[in-house]
């Protein structure tokens, strides 16, 4: 199934920026990059802040012990648990008129185990509910105004290696446009960059290479997408498209938005920006000496590699799951997602009408390794998530593997079987109308899920009903 383009001698010219490996720091760190801790929030999550602990406790009141409530909420004042949520709810067996209680409270830490003792004292069944901790991660839109470290190893201040690194000029203006990027918040409009000549003629000389291969090497989403891009968003090669624009079209198409950011974020940042369909976005532009190279992510990477294909709405959906995924996941899952991603994301090919078609952007931004992707040389494997998690990654060379996928829909259902192999204490939902994640950790959560879900299903079934009619 492979094409038989010859691979010219482009030879790879330097080290790639891996999510991966920030994944791996991260693990080895053992410090999450994450702002927390920070509950705040209203799931299971279970975390000390200032001695005191998030607890959620079920416990049962007899009919029988009609003073039960009263002496329970004196144990509730009698350690100072501060409520945060109430339930109450008809218990499922035995007498039927006795009621079972869930109730979210935070109370001091020292102060757990004889406030249990107490509450079985005039309560029955007492548990307390997913006391496993996870790793802090954004619920609001607004709330990725947090997801902002940065791994600063690759660029032109510390990185000698860097083309920009002896170039004070270049330096100067690179930190100039990372700053529009560290001062933006969420909701703001995104800010817009004049690009300098020597600027554009960079971004025309990377445009021109790259788009002489698209036909016969992107697959057909790529294309398509592009093509959108250069008819409504300003993409040419005398013009480097505004971020702003080119965000505004996404939304219209797929939901995702794009938001600023001054240089290579953690993957945990990166991943959880994905799960609210925001693609993080750098806006400088790679050194002039070394127009096809840059160690770390630019303009050129996001705006050609990335963008177009975000105005696919399979592609869209697939880049969210692993977003969703890697929230509150562990250390070690962030490994393994960011490997996914890089064998997906970053470097995934698929089959197009008997060929395979490059769809990641780390190809679509790199003549030589794309050229090189579909030539013979290479091994190609099926996508199988579980085995590109796994997959040791090559950052001194090309890879020596790329995976296959059979379509996007075939990947979004492996990935969504793989997804659900990662352990985690609750289940998140995404929701699109408030672009915030709901955690459903308590059984009103979920009737009302259940709720909107019945309303959906209700109008499909209503239009099935009225194609039917005519
Ligand atoms: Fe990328």
């Amino acid at each position: 199934m492979k094409t038989d383009s010859v691979v010219q001698n482009v030879p790879f010219t330097g080290r790639k920026r891996s999510l991966l490996d920030d994944a791996r720091r991260d693990r080895e760190s053992g410090s999450s990059a994450s702002p927390g801790p920070s509950l705040g929030g209203d799931c299971c999550v279970f975390e000390e802040k200032n001695g005191k602990v998030s607890l959620h406790v079920l416990f049962a009141l007899s009919n029988e012990k009609n003073s039960g409530f009263f002496k329970a909420g004196k144990v509730f004042e009698t350690f100072e648990a501060k409520l945060l949520h109430v339930e109450s709810r008809p218990r499922k067996s035995k007498n039927t008129s006795d009621l079972e209680f869930f109730i979210k409270c935070e109370i001091h830490s020292s102060d757990i185990d004889v406030f249990i003792n107490s509450l079985k004292r005039v309560a029955e069944d007492v548990r307390t509910v997913s006391e496993a901790k996870a790793p802090w991660f954004p619920r609001k839109i607004r709330d990725l105004d947090r997801c902002n470290h940065l791994i600063t190893k690759f660029d032109p201040d510390l990185d000698q290696d860097h083309p920009g690194f002896s170039d004070k000029e270049y330096r100067k203006r690179r930190t100039f446009i990372s700053e529009l990027a560290f001062n933006y918040k969420q909701g703001e409009p995104l800010p817009r960059v004049e690009y300098t000549p020597e600027e554009i003629g960079t971004w025309r000389q990377v445009y021109r290479t790259l788009t002489s291969i698209y036909p016969t090497h992107a697959c057909r989403q790529f294309q398509d997408g592009l093509q959108q891009l250069e008819k409504e968003c300003g993409y040419a090669e005398d013009n480097i498209p505004q971020l702003r624009d080119v965000s505004a079209f996404l939304k219209e198409k797929t939901g995702f938005q794009l938001r600023p950011v001054a240089g290579l974020l953690s993957a945990r940042d990166f991943l959880a920006s994905l799960a609210f369909r925001v693609f993080q976005c750098t806006q400088y532009i790679r050194h002039p000496s070394a127009p096809m190279h840059s160690p770390e992510p630019d303009c050129c990477h996001e705006l050609l590699g990335h963008i177009p294909m975000l105005t696919d709405n399979e592609f869209a959906q697939f880049s969210q799951e692993i977003g969703l995924a890697s929230l509150g996941a562990s250390d070690e899952d962030i490994e393994r997602l960011s490997t996914l991603y890089w064998f997906t994301v970053e470097f995934g090919l698929c089959k197009q009408n008997e060929s395979v078609k490059a769809y990641g952007a780390g190809l679509l931004s790199s003549y030589g390794e794309l050229l090189y992707a579909l030539s013979n040389e290479p091994e190609y494997k099926p996508f199988n998530p579980a085995e590109a998690a796994a997959q040791p990654y090559q950052d001194e060379t090309y890879q020596p593997i790329y995976f296959v996928s059979e379509s996007f829909e075939d990947a979004k259902a492996k990935l969504r079987q793989f997804s659900s192999t990662i352990e985690r204490p609750f289940t998140i939902r995404y929701d699109p109308i408030t672009s915030s994640l709901d955690v459903l950790d308590q059984p009103g959560k979920i009737q009302k899920a259940l709720g909107q879900m019945h309303e959906d299903l209700k109008t499909l079934y209503h239009a099935l009903e009225s194609l039917g009619q005519n």
